[in-house]
């Protein structure tokens, strides 16, 4: 992290000045009682956000604000360019073809369950096969059991290895059945865990299997190119990536997005209404029915802007220094299990762990008393958890504004619980 943190042990040059970033973040300059920033480190459920995103919302709603795609004034005119604006930066930072491949959403989970209910719906049929992961995130595994329940399809998930990774040769054995579906999380949220996702869609397509990833947790920390990973399908959140909550983007391939039913029904979605049936509009305006939330997609543009000016490549090596010091520190930790691939490398900025003897809830509200915020729990995995035998972790995630400070006070706030239980 940065060398200058006097307070941190790390040394590692870091490609972004961590320290300056998190002048950016208002909510970071606070202070509690006692005189102590907060450490936060559960940017993995929701990131904070910098001024710049901030202001980008206050002057949407001081200058701009009016419905879009209705108004023939100026007002409008001008809401309806922001908005369209931002879901063009949205489609240059996963480099997708058209800007016309980015729907706006709310979060990943409802750019998921768009795919399940339109695509799903159209194309998946009694008996065909729907493969996801065991590490998925509850959002990538109930829409498709939704789906299945409703189709008659059956589900399968591709196992994951002692070491958490995903387990390619039992993909393969599923890929010899040639599922319709193929689904799986380019970054566990729980293990950090980057799977290697466009050798995944490259098997899984040589089979004729739509592809569709989870990015929540990959699009915010690493460079994507849509057209590299070659997927059906990439689903991601704003708010995970400095951006408004309430903001995401379902990216899907124009011919397969032009093929699909539209999802919800009302205003803006359609070409020409009558009272008994009516013809839709093209894509992507057929998927956004109803107000959109305007300011949050522009929040969401200023963001992606923001992540652009430091650098996608910094932020993913950053996030590496993170990592590799956070994974040394926790290895001094006596009665620390760690789990997850063990080298930093593999690995985005999320550590889950276990204290021996110390239930996750109790470590995380001995954190939150040394003002380290993390996350505690089954992380929306619960197949995962059972997996690894255990019924929930404790979850460390960095960002970009995150620094060796707080990693150094992460460990001193597992010393004092070990010291509170005298384990
Ligand atoms: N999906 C978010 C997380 O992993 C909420 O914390």
């Amino acid at each position: 992290m940065t060398t200058t943190q006097t307070a941190s042990r790390a040394t590692v040059s870091d490609p972004l000045d961590a320290a300056r970033v998190r002048a950016d973040f208002p909510i970071l300059q606070q202070e509690d009682g006692q005189g102590r920033r907060l450490a936060f480190l559960d940017s993995a459920a929701s990131s904070q956000k910098p001024a710049v995103v901030i202001d980008a919302l206050a002057a949407y709603y001081r200058e701009t604000n009016a419905n879009i795609h209705r108004g023939v004034y100026e007002l409008s005119e001008k809401a309806t360019a922001r908005y369209e604006e931002a879901r063009h930066l949205v489609a240059h930072f996963v480099n997708a073809a058209s800007a016309r491949e980015c729907v706006f959403v709310r979060n990943t989970t409802e750019a998921i369950n768009l795919v399940a209910h339109t695509w799903g719906r159209r194309n998946v049929r009694p008996s065909d096969l729907i493969v996801s992961t065991v590490m998925d995130h509850h959002s990538n595994l109930v829409p498709w059991q939704m789906l299945a329940e409703e189709t008659g399809a059956e589900l399968a998930h591709v196992r994951v290895t002692a070491d958490g990774r995903l387990d390619l040769d039992h993909l393969d054995e599923l890929l010899a059945r040639e599922p319709k579906l193929v689904a799986f999380p380019h970054v566990s949220n729980s293990l950090g865990t980057i799977n290697p996702a466009a050798e995944i869609v490259r098997r899984a397509k040589a089979v004729g299997a739509v592809t569709l990833i989870d990015g929540a947790q990959s699009v915010p920390h690493l460079p994507t190119d849509v057209q590299a990973l070659g997927c059906d399908f990439l689903a991601f959140s704003g708010h995970k990536m400095l951006g408004p909550m309430g903001s995401g983007v379902l990216f899907g391939r124009l011919e397969l997005l032009q093929a699909m039913p539209p999802f919800m029904g009302g205003g803006g979605m359609i070409r020409k209404v009558e009272l008994g049936r009516s013809t839709y509009a093209d894509v992507p305006a057929r998927f956004e029915a109803g107000t959109p939330a305007v300011a949050d997609a522009i929040g969401l543009g200023a963001a992606v802007e923001y992540l652009q000016g430091l650098g996608m490549n910094a932020v993913r090596e950053h996030e590496k220094v993170a990592t590799a010091y956070a994974l040394d520190r926790l290895g001094e930790v006596a009665g620390l299990r760690l789990f997850g691939p063990a080298d930093a490398g593999s690995r985005a900025g999320v550590i889950s762990f276990e204290l021996d003897g110390i239930h996750p809830h109790d470590v995380a509200a001995i954190l939150d008393g040394e003002g380290v915020a993390v996350r505690a729990g089954h992380h929306c995995c619960q197949p995962l958890m059972r997996e690894l035998g255990v019924v929930a972790t404790t979850r460390a995630s960095f960002y970009v504004y995150n620094t060796g400070e707080d990693v150094d006070r992460l460990v001193d706030g597992l010393a004092k619980a070990q010291r509170i239980f005298a384990v």
